[in-house]
């Protein structure tokens, strides 16, 4: 990690502390003034009705915040969130991350799922441990972000981009993890973890 990444981290964990002292109090965050454009895009209350966007609801803050950082300093390419980070200042960072672990969380589509496909996914999700670092219901921790139930379309393009190196990671962590993991393997890793019920 870079000194300034380390430094927007560093006040983030005191921002943690003071929230923790005060049960409750990110629930009731006021949308931060620059959170007004990102509905039309992410969804409404947390949820993407739009394809390869991901949905935001009750992503984990310290996720957001290193993404929003690297969308901003360009270290993760897209045209269309380097533009919208680009003027945002370390507070806007802040007040946006933990604005979005306020949303509420998506929901599963209707469709269950194919049982014998989601029993394979499952198989190999467990073989490969993805639960043991997203948590055991894919809601993350920390820096390590909820992947349950986001769009599968978005799960897909972006694992793809991992494996091929066109998305960059804070860390190496998911382009070494997919490295054994074909595409076949990738496809039925986005069905599950989008039709995901705990
Ligand atoms: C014009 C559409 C658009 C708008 C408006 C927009 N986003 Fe995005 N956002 C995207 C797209 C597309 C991606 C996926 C980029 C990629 O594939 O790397 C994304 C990705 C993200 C991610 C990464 C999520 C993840 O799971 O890794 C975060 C965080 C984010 N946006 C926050 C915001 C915030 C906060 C706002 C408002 C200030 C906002 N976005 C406004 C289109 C938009
Ligand atoms: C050693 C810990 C670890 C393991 C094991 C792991 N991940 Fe990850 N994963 C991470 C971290 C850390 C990130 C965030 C990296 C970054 O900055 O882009 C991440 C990011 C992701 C994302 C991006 C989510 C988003 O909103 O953009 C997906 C999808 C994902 N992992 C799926 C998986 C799957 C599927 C597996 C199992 C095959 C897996 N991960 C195994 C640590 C792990």
């Amino acid at each position: 990690m870079n000194k300034a990444l380390l430094s927007v981290l560093a006040v983030s964990a005191l921002a943690g502390t003071a929230f923790a002292e005060s049960p409750g109090m990110a629930a009731y965050a006021a949308v931060p003034p620059k959170a007004e454009q990102c509905p039309a895009c992410h969804g409404e209350n947390g949820q993407s009705q739009t394809e390869n966007i991901p949905s935001l609801g009750a992503q984990q803050p310290a996720y957001a915040l290193i993404q929003l950082y690297m969308f901003r300093e360009k270290l993760r390419s897209s045209d269309i969130m380097n533009g919208i980070a680009k003027d945002l200042t370390d507070d806007d960072l802040h007040s946006l991350s933990d604005f979005i672990g306020t949303l509420p969380k998506p929901n599963p589509p209707a469709d269950l799922g194919d049982p014998v496909r989601m029993e394979a996914a499952k198989a190999l999700v467990d073989k490969e441990h993805c639960n043991s670092c997203h948590s055991a219901d894919f809601s993350g921790r920390d820096n390590i972000p909820r992947i349950a139930d986001q769009r599968e379309d978005y799960l897909l393009q972006t694992l793809r981009d991992y494996k091929s190196n066109k998305r960059a990671g804070y860390d190496a962590t998911m382009a070494e993890v997919l490295q054994p993991i074909t595409d076949q393997q990738i496809v039925e890793l986005a069905y599950y973890l989008s039709r995901y019920r705990p």
